[in-house]
Formats: structure tokens, sequence, C-alpha cells
């Protein structure tokens, strides 16, 4: 298949294209490069061994889409396109809704006069707000979310429900992405983060590295079993995968599951691995992994945090036959390999 990649340059898009064209599809990019570089495109093609179309465009440009529709045959689209930091979304709530929701207004309208309406959405655990069940199921009800950006994500995938009610002809895939580290094993790619990192991986690497004094670990008296946090991490690589397995519902929904006729066209994933570790299981095991030391303080609880995420993983791969492969060790490894190789994020060349 012909993918539209929007915002493929990012972190979780740019590992997407390779493991696309490993599965034998083939890729167009559209991003502005608000939050990305286009290193990350010109790595990729090393990795991939291929050039693939680019523009640099903001999917709220209708002409540039329709122009790139027209250009193109696509077969389905991932929105990647999204700005995605939780504190800015906070002091700048109209700018996230504006970028995250016009967006996806423009994209889905352009789609559905090319006749494309095939569509895999990156959505987030966030949705669940403080989950009422752990773990986390996709039956699970949605909660309250506690940032606009959250919030963005949450509304989106009610649009995306609406616009596939309206007409069963689109296919709907709503990814909800746990929490995403590693990087690709080449070191050629991996996360880049604008100023100090939001992430606790990123923050991490940029200690060990030097570029931070010391990891400040937000809060240890949670209902956990060491009192820090509790996340389902998951690597970038197997998140990509599962981006790729998810286009099996395009290809035929009808093989996907058992719903009834007037159901089928919507599908919703959690994409994890099912296990929780806190931020202190992160750090011991990229110390011992990578043998570098992580000085750490324990600080305040970061606002709107939660105790514990993680999720059951279990629909998708009953339904499209995906699961996680890597461990937490492969992803802290790939995480400092991506680092330690380029200390400056893309900058260093
Ligand atoms: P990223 O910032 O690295 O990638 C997003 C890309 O979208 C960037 O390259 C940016 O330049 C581009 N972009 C933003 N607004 C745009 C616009 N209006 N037009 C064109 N391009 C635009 O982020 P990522 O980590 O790769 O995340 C990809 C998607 O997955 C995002 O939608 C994010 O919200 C979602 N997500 C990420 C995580 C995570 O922890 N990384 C978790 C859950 C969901
Ligand atoms: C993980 C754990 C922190 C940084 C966020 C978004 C979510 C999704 C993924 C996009 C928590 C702790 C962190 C630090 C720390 N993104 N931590 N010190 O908050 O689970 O999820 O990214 O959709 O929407 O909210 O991820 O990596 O920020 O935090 O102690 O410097 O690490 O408190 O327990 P989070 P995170």
């Amino acid at each position: 298949m012909k993918i539209l990649l929007t915002g493929g340059a990012g972190y979780i898009g740019s590992h997407t294209i390779i493991e696309l064209y490993k599965a034998g599809h083939s890729v167009v990019v559209v991003d502005n490069l608000v939050n990305s570089n286009q290193e990350a495109l010109r790595r990729v093609s090393k990795i991939i061994g291929e050039e693939f179309p680019f523009e640099k465009a903001d999917i709220r440009d209708r002409e540039s889409l329709d122009r790139l529709f027209g250009q193109y045959h696509i077969d389905a689209v991932i929105n990647f396109a999204g700005l995605k930091a939780v504190g800015e979304s906070v002091s700048k709530p109209l700018e996230y809704y504006e970028n995250n929701m016009n967006g996806v207004f423009v994209l889905l309208d352009v789609m559905r006069r090319h006749g494309c309406k095939n569509i895999i959405f990156s959505s987030s655990a966030t949705v669940y707000g403080d989950p009422a069940i752990i773990p986390i199921t996709e039956e699970c009800p949605k909660g309250q979310c506690t940032n606009p950006y959250g919030w963005t994500k949450s509304m989106l995938e009610q649009v995306l429900i609406d616009v596939q009610k309206a007409d069963r002809e689109w296919n709907v895939v709503l990814l909800r992405y746990f929490n995403p580290i590693g990087a690709h094993e080449s070191g050629l790619i991996g996360e880049n983060p604008n100023g100090i990192p939001n992430n606790l991986m990123p923050y991490i690497t940029q200690t060990a590295v030097g570029l931070r004094k010391e990891l400040g670990i937000f809060g240890n008296d949670y209902d956990t079993h060491d009192g820090t946090g509790v996340r389902d991490y998951i690597h970038v690589v197997d998140l990509a995968r599962g981006h790729v397995a998810a286009l099996k519902v395009f290809e035929n929904r009808n093989e996907i599951s058992s719903q009834r006729d007037e159901e089928k066209g919507l599908y919703i994933y959690n994409l994890g691995t099912g296990h929780g570790y806190s931020v202190l299981d992160v750090v011991k095991a990229f110390e011992k992994v990578n043998g570098v030391k992580i000085p750490y303080v324990i600080k305040e609880r970061r606002p709107g945090d939660i105790a514990t995420c993680y999720c059951n993983p279990s629909k998708a791969k009953e339904e499209l036959g995906w699961e996680a492969q890597y461990g937490i060790e492969e992803m802290c490894r790939d995480s400092w390999r991506w680092q330690s190789q380029n200390p400056n994020g893309y900058e260093s060349l």
C-alpha cells in the first residue's frame, strides 16, 4: 500500500517508515518540521536504501494536501502530526487545540474528497485519564484528561468515531500508545526533544551524556511497589510495527473481528507491552544495561501525574497478530545507543 504519513519526520513516524518499507509498503511524508528535523528522513533513507517523497507542509494547509492526494494514489493515512508537549499545552491551549484539531479536520475533508477513507490515528493512553481498571483494556471507560494535549486526543477520537458512524465506508483505527521509548538499533534515529525533555527516558539519556546534572524523580510516595510512578514503556520499533499490523484492517476488515456488519470499520487498540515499570526500575535497568550511573533527586509530584498506567495488550494480539517483542533492557540499550552516538541529536552533524 502507499501510505501518507503526516508528521512522519518525528520520533514515531521516522521509525514507522522503516517498518513499512520492510513490510513491502511505500510512503509519502508530509511534515511542517515544527518539532523535527529533515535529517531524520535522510537517515531513514540511508537505513532503507531508498528515497521517498517528502513535502514540507502543514496539514492545515488544504492546498498542499490536495496537491499530494492528486499527485499520488494514497491508499491510507497514518496521522502522527500534532503537538505533544503536555506542559506546553497547559500554557498554550489555543495553539494546541488549533493545531491538533484543525489539522485533522482539514486532513479528513481532503481525504474524503479524494476517496481515501482509511486512517490510523495516533492516540494515547492519556485518554483513559486516571484509569478505572488496571491493566487497562480497550473497554475501560475514557476518563478526565488533565491537560489540553490529552483532550485533543480524546476529542479527536470522538470526531473520528462520528465520521465513521456517518459513513461506514471509512476505516478508522485508533491506536492508544502507552509510553514509547528506545530507538532504531542502528543508532541513526531516535527521540530528539527540543529544550528540556518532559519525558523520562530522554531526561535519563541526557543526564547520562552529561547534558543534565541529575534526574528529578517526580514523587516517591505513590501507591506503587517503590513509591515512584509505574508506566507501560514500549520500544518505538515495536510501536512502529503495530502500525504495520493495523494496516490489515484496510486490506480486509472482514477478517479482523467478529463484529456485526454495522459495527465494522472502527477499531481501537492499546499498544503497550502489558508490563509496568516504575521510574526507579527504569533508572536501575538503564544503569545495569549500559554501565552508566544516573544521579537523581526526589522532587515533588508533577501535577496531573497518576500512580500507575499499564495496559492489557491482548486485543491487538488476537485481532492484528501483533505483540511487543522487546523488553526494558533493549529499550534502555537502544535509547542510550542513539543518545551516546548523537549527543546533540540531529544537530550534531
Ligand atoms: P513528534 O513531535 O516527534 O512528531 C510529530 C510530528 O508532527 C513532528 O515531526 C512535527 O513537526 C509534526 N507536526 C506537528 N504539527 C504539524 C502540522 N500542523 N502539520 C504538519 N506536521 C506537523 O511526536 P511523536 O512522539 O513522534 O508522536 C507522534 C504522534 O503520536 C503525535 O500525534 C503524538 O501526540 C502521539 N503520541 C505520542 C506519544 C509519545 O509519548 N511520544 C504517546 C502517545 C501518542
Ligand atoms: C513517566 C514517569 C513521571 C520525567 C506522557 C504523556 C502521555 C504520553 C506519554 C503523549 C512518570 C516520571 C518523568 C522526569 C520523572 N504522551 N518522570 N522525571 O507522563 O506517563 O506520559 O508521555 O501522548 O500523554 O502524559 O510519561 O515520560 O513524562 O513520565 O520522574 O523528568 O516518569 O512522573 O511517573 P507520562 P513521562
